[in-house]
């Protein structure tokens, strides 16, 4: 054989084995994974979605909150008839998966929601932090999400998935606490799913037990899936308070399960569930509830809003302006109108009313009592 042809085999050699993993095969459905090669940074490769906009989960921070008086009470139906029935509990390779009863419904979203699914998304023994949402880049220990489809508009989840208004989910954040019988009664399944593609029959009980105190109190906004494809059709509803369940049972769900089948020579644990946070520019969450004051010695009146942006920078100015007028009574009294202007407060406004009929050649030691009211407040 010529030196030549073999050179030219030993070129097409190399050029055939660098072509190979320049050609990757497609993801398929069920091949996406949190970690490796197929995690979240690969996922828009075969879901653009995941890549676009409206991404879910979030950081729910207050910057983005707004408060939304229109934000009803949902109407949970058929949440209780659900005790009559039998659950498919799934492990679907993902999550722990249960089937939701059709005649489960939310009232108060405009269009009827019919119920479709639940399951979950957790952290790992030694990070135990796996909830989806965070709340002031905090995370939860885990997350529950409900999902939901327009009935109004399509027949069924998986016609719904990708369209318009189609879906809804209410998420209930999981910290660790008390013993919590309403989950276990998910949990002591758990061994009978552990591996992908398990199912089982469980008894039914109402799924109310599952919302955490206070439902009427939850953040709004409109994002997509969590997992691909990433389809921005969802309208969420974060729940504010957090239920708990105890160590154990956290431990239990961040231990029993696996990604792969039963099989599968390479198995991989079913940990760290969760997707990263989202940006989230340009939008806005709506929030159902005021924020209390979050100091209890504080007993003045509240802002009525969030103490956020302009409302806090404005009550920083009032307060440097009525400090300095204060102590200079040789200041202007248009400082004085400037900061009662610029406070949305009714009580600062009082105090410096009062400051103004008080004896306004009294030097600023003697007014030190109520500039202390002033910077106290
Ligand atoms: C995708 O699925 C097809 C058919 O289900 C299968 O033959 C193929 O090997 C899968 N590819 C990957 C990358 O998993
Ligand atoms: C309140 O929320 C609704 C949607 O639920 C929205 O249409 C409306 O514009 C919001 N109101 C304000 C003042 O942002
Ligand atoms: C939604 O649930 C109600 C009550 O069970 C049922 O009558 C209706 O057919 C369901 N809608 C769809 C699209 O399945
Ligand atoms: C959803 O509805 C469509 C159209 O009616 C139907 O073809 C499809 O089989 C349904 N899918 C499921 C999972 O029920």
């Amino acid at each position: 054989m010529p030196l030549r042809s073999l050179h030219a085999a030993a070129v097409l050699l190399l050029v055939v084995l660098k072509e190979q993993p320049s050609n990757p095969t497609p993801l398929n459905g069920s091949k996406w994974t949190y970690i490796g090669p197929d995690g979240e940074k690969s996922w828009s490769k075969s879901y653009p979605s995941c890549g676009g906009l409206m991404q879910s989960p979030i950081d729910l921070q207050d910057d983005i909150l707004q408060y939304n008086a229109s934000l009803v009470p949902l109407g949970f139906q058929g949440y209780s008839e659900s005790a009559n029935q039998q659950f498919v509990l799934t492990n679907n390779g993902h999550s722990l998966k249960l089937k939701l009863p059709k005649d489960m419904h939310i009232q108060g979203l405009g269009a009827r929601y019919n119920a479709s699914q639940l399951h979950l998304h957790w952290g790992d023994q030694n990070e135990p932090h796996g909830s989806e949402h965070t709340v002031g880049g905090k995370h939860f220990a885990a997350e529950l999400h409900m999902v939901y489809y327009n009935s109004d508009l399509y027949p069924n989840a998986s016609i719904a998935i990708d369209k318009p208004e189609g879906l809804a989910v209410l998420a209930v954040l999981i910290e660790m606490g008390s013993f919590n019988p309403s989950y276990d009664k998910i949990f002591s399944h758990l061994k009978d799913v552990k591996y992908k593609g398990q199912e089982v029959s469980i008894p039914g009980f109402s799924i109310e037990e599952l919302l955490p105190k206070r439902p009427e109190e939850y953040y709004r906004y409109q994002g997509s899936l969590t997992t691909p494809p990433c389809y921005p059709t969802v309208l969420w509803t974060v729940f504010r308070n957090p239920v708990e369940i105890s160590q154990q049972q956290l431990m239990d769900l961040e231990t029993a399960l696996y990604c792969t089948g039963v099989e599968d020579p390479s198995p991989r644990e079913m940990i760290n569930n969760f997707r990263q946070v989202q940006k989230f520019d340009e939008r806005l969450v709506y929030v159902s509830f005021r924020r209390e004051v979050p100091d209890p010695a504080y007993t003045g009146p509240s802002l009525g809003m969030w103490p956020t942006g302009r409302a806090c920078c404005s009550w920083v100015i009032t307060v440097i302006l009525g400090v300095i007028w204060a102590c200079d009574s040789s200041s202007p009294p248009s400082l004085l109108l400037c900061a009662i202007t610029l406070t949305p407060d009714p009580l600062l406004t009082v105090c410096l009313t009062l400051r103004s009929l008080s004896d306004s050649k009294m030097s600023c030691q003697s007014n030190a009592p109520l500039m202390n009211d002033v910077i106290t407040l």
